[in-house]
Order: C-alpha cells, then sequence, then structure tokens
C-alpha cells in the first residue's frame, strides 16, 4: 500500500450532524471525549483536515496533554503529529494584512502551535505570493490539482515523506470524497446526545452522496457508553473491495 492507513474520527449529534446549520464549529464532544481524541493524535504521524474546517477554524491540531507529547519524543517520534490541511483556495484576504501593516501571518494557530510539521495541498487557484506566505512561516506546500486537490496524490506524497497514519478530522466534503475514494480504513464516531437538526448542517459524509450499490461497507468493531453524559463511542473498519 502506497499511501497511510487512513482513520476518519469524528464527533456528531444523534441526528448525524457535525456542527450545527450556523457552522461556526459548535461543541459536541464530552470532556472525555477530547482526552480520548488527544490520545488518538498522539498515536499518529499526521492529522488532515478540509479546506472549510482549515480556514473557518484555524485548530491547533496538537497534542495538549504534555505527557502525551512526552511520550511520543521517548518513542522518538516528533513531538507532535504533522498537521495537513487541503484547501482549493486559500484566498488572498487570509495572507495580506490591512495596508501599511505589513504581511500578517494566516492561520496562525494552524501554522504555529506545535512545534509541528505543516503540510499544505492546494490548488492553482491559490495564489503564489500566499503559497510563498505560507513557505516563509515554515510549511512544505504542494500544488495538486487544477480545481481540487488530488488526494490519492496528497496521501502518496505523504507516505514518502515516512508518515504510516492519518487522522482525518473533518469536516464531511473531505470525509465523503475519502470514503469515494476508497481512502478510508477505520472510522471511530463519538455520538453525543443532541439533536442539531437543520437541512444546511454538515454531516458525517456530504457531497453529492452514494447510491446505495456504492455506499461504503462498514464492519462494527464496538459500541461503548463512553461517559457520563451519556455519549456512545462507535469503532467501525472499512470493507475494502479487493
Ligand atoms: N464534529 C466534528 O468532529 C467536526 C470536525 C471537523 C469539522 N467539523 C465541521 O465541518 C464543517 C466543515 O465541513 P465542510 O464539509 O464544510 O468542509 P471540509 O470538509 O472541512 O472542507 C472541504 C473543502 O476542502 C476543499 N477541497 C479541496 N480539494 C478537496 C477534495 N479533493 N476533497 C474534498 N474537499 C476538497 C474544498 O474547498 P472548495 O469548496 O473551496 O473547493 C471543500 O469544500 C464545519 O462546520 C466544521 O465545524 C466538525
Amino acid at each position: 500500500m502506497n499511501r497511510p492507513r487512513i482513520l476518519v474520527n469524528i464527533a456528531m449529534t444523534v441526528d448525524g450532524k457535525i456542527d450545527s446549520a450556523a457552522r461556526k464549529g459548535a461543541a459536541i464532544s464530552s470532556r472525555a471525549d477530547k482526552r480520548r481524541v488527544g490520545e488518538l493524535r498522539a498515536s499518529v504521524d499526521a492529522i488532515l483536515i478540509g479546506g472549510r474546517t482549515l480556514l473557518n477554524e484555524d485548530p491547533r491540531l496538537t497534542v495538549k496533554s504534555a505527557e502525551l507529547r512526552a511520550e511520543r519524543l521517548r518513542k522518538g517520534w516528533p513531538e507532535n503529529p504533522a498537521k495537513v490541511g487541503v484547501v482549493t483556495d486559500v484566498g488572498a484576504d487570509l495572507v495580506v494584512a490591512p495596508e501599511g501593516q505589513g504581511q500578517a501571518l494566516p492561520l496562525r494557530r494552524f501554522l504555529t502551535s506545535g512545534p509541528a510539521q505543516v503540510y499544505l495541498f492546494t490548488t492553482r487557484c491559490t495564489a503564489p505570493e500566499v503559497l510563498a506566505a505560507f513557505e516563509t512561516a515554515g510549511a512544505t506546500v504542494h500544488v495538486m490539482g487544477q480545481e481540487r486537490v488530488d488526494l490519492v496524490a496528497v496521501f502518496r506524497t505523504l507516505h514518502e515523506a515516512g508518515i504510516r497514519s492519518v487522522l482525518v478530522e473533518g469536516g464531511g466534503t473531505l470525509i465523503a470524497e475519502l470514503f469515494g475514494l476508497g481512502l478510508v480504513d477505520e472510522l471511530t464516531i463519538y455520538i453525543a446526545p443532541k439533536i442539531f437538526g437543520g437541512n444546511s448542517a454538515p454531516t458525517l459524509a456530504d457531497g453529492h452522496g452514494f447510491l446505495p450499490n456504492q455506499a461504503p461497507g462498514l464492519k462494527l468493531e464496538s459500541v461503548e457508553k463512553f461517559d457520563h453524559e451519556g455519549g456512545i463511542l462507535v469503532h467501525y473498519f472499512v470493507e475494502h473491495e479487493e
């Protein structure tokens, strides 16, 4: 396999929403789930997110626990996993500061929380000066695709860089695309006892959807009553066609 192992982890409400219709990154995880996600992050080589999650939320994507980071270092691993963003067009307004204030640092938390290696995979839609700003901030930039990032090429490139496991943390458009390409190996879902509703609220797998005979098959590994809040943790393996 010339790609890393790919695990998707997501927090969703009972009605399958991964954010409210306001799309402002609503809190879904419990404290216990955040701890579990911290452990999951600490176990992988890289964490990957989609463009809208990255640009709207600028997440840190680091391992918060000092103990878990120290454990990674003891194993000879980098202190934090690499961070990977997949973005069609970063948009110059995120990079160019208001006139007279010099160059602003884009996506400050994503780029500077760490230490961590940062990769940006984008398309020709992102302006060269924006790519240069990312490189100046220390990111490794790959232009892969005209109007959509070529995800197969992304994972090949990460594999060539020595990355053997990737945790995908959303959003729904990216996850749907990964399932469609047969690129997901495992799926863990924390289900919070909440209902967000809303036609336009994002779900675990958005995009165009799958015809029933093309829907990815899942094999249930475990279901767990997870915390005092009434959350459930579900773990699936994805069935790949031989
Ligand atoms: N509950 C959770 O665990 C969780 C985790 C993460 C995110 N979220 C939520 O998910 C929502 C964001 O999800 P989203 O579906 O809007 O966006 P997303 O999956 O984060 O990002 C998708 C965007 O990435 C770009 N992209 C470029 N190449 C792509 C490719 N080959 N495949 C897929 N995407 C590609 C596209 O940008 P263009 O459209 O510009 O082409 C696409 O719209 C937010 O509301 C966030 O809060 C929830």
